[in-house]
């Protein structure tokens, strides 16, 4: 490592450290002040670099909130904080400890297979994957029980917090069946954490707030939530994950002796990839999302129909992809942005809807380098670690400048950094 380097290094160390509470890590002080699933499991990598137990430790807390029907929520309010809505109060889901009432993407196989592969002490990592294995089973199984009902193998999203990506162009057209009578008078935190033309609109948030209440009338039951609401949208990026998360799992399972959770892993990977591929859009060069509500393709290309080059899709359609960054790479600074730039709606600056993110950046390389994309995969790492020198370690970052956005002092942000210089 040359000492600018280092550097990076160590800030990034130091920005873990500060945002964490012993057992788990808040995403950044202030706007996220309690446990993010997504964030946590992807947190781990870059935690295990300097304490291969508490990285486990981090994945193991968010599972102890798995609810009793496998799904594993995408905020646990461990310690109280007024800082941040809707709070557990407006969820109600009523669990020991409250969480939300909702997923997000599900990240866990792969990120455990990763620390069990680097682990140092094997006995250990065995030990704790091997308690971690049959959870993360039961989570996928519930995306495919309560997600896919007509059994066509793909999962839907139900709410747009559940994709990660929560004001991404995809939901647009969708999201306008979403009304917005009847919601609850809320005071909006996080616009007082972070610049306001960074965030979602208020409009978009009146119809975050319908559907958590919607669910919360239905008392959180996942078997009625699906048919009720108004909202379904089948993500690539979402659904690719998923199918990463399952084919490690069954790799890991395999090695560790369980072969049952491997057989029915592997077996629903396969039926997701295959019917992946009904999202393929030869004319956008990428996948795209599905209403489910219409059954038609969504016309949007988002950096949701990019992700798939981190699951095992056709070699052909991730150097289609390649392709595709490398056209959306000559219209900006830095990549990837989370929008195609040739799309009138791409706004620079606000959240999914051109920003790039790390945490994306991450997986997509990974798949390409895995695939043999290495001169892509190498510039998706270049430039993240360019806007890190430039700009820190920001939640998000304006792809046309390069300009930190969000919140400051995010801690997947960091984890990604340890990553990516641990590679080099
Ligand atoms: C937020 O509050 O912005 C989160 O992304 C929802 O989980």
């Amino acid at each position: 490592m040359t000492l600018e380097t280092e550097k990076i290094y160590d800030h990034a160390l130091e920005v873990l450290k500060e945002n964490d509470r012993g057992s788990y890590t808040v995403p950044t002080k202030g706007l996220y002040p309690f446990q993010w699933n997504w964030d946590s499991c992807l947190t781990a990598l870059g935690q295990f670099h300097y304490d291969e137990a508490r990285a486990w430790t981090e994945i193991e807390t968010l599972f102890a909130n798995q609810w009793a029907d496998g799904m594993v929520p995408h905020i646990v309010f461990h310690v109280y904080s007024d800082g941040y809505f809707p709070g557990p109060d407006v969820w109600d889901t009523k669990r020991p400890i409250a969480t939300s009432g909702i997923t997000q993407p599900p990240v866990a196989g792969f990120a455990i297979k990763r620390l069990y592969d680097r682990a140092a002490d094997k006995a250990a990592a065995a030990t704790r994957a091997r308690a971690l294995l049959p959870r993360i089973d039961a989570w996928h199984r519930w995306f495919y029980e309560m997600r896919d009902p007509g059994g066509e193998g793909l999962v839907a999203i139900l709410h747009p917090w559940e994709s990660g990506r929560d004001n991404s162009i995809d939901w647009d057209e969708a999201f306008e069946r979403v009304p917005t009578d009847g919601v609850e008078p809320y005071v909006r935190r996080d616009t007082q954490h972070a610049d306001p033309a960074h965030r979602p609109t208020k409009e978009q948030y009146d119809r975050y707030l319908y559907l958590v209440q919607l669910f919360r009338s239905l008392g959180w039951d996942n078997s009625k939530l699906h048919d009720a609401s108004p909202f379904k949208v089948v993500d690539p990026g979402f659904n690719a994950i998923l199918i990463r998360s399952m084919n490690d799992l069954a790799d890991l399972a395999e090695e560790l002796g369980e072969l049952e959770i491997a057989r029915v892993n592997r077996e629903r990977a396969a039926k997701g990839l295959a019917a992946l591929d009904s999202l393929w859009s030869d004319n956008h060069g990428q996948y795209l999302c599905r209403d489910r509500i219409t059954g038609e393709l969504i016309e949007s290309a988002s950096i949701g129909g990019i992700l798939p080059a981190f699951a095992a899709v056709p070699k052909a359609r991730a150097q289609e992809i390649a392709r595709t960054i490398e056209r959306w790479s000559t219209q900006v600074k830095y990549i990837i942005p989370s929008h195609d730039p040739a799309d009138a709606r791409f706004e620079p600056k606000r959240y999914w809807r051109a920003p790039a993110w790390l945490v994306m950046n991450y997986m997509i390389q990974d798949g390409l380098r895995a695939v043999g994309e290495v001169a892509v995969a190498d510039h998706i790492v270049k430039s993240s670690l360019e806007l890190i020198t430039r700009s820190g370690f920001a939640e998000y970052y304006d792809p046309t400048t390069g300009e930190p956005c969000g919140g400051g002092r995010f801690t997947w942000t960091a984890a990604m950094v340890i990553e990516f210089l641990e590679a080099a």
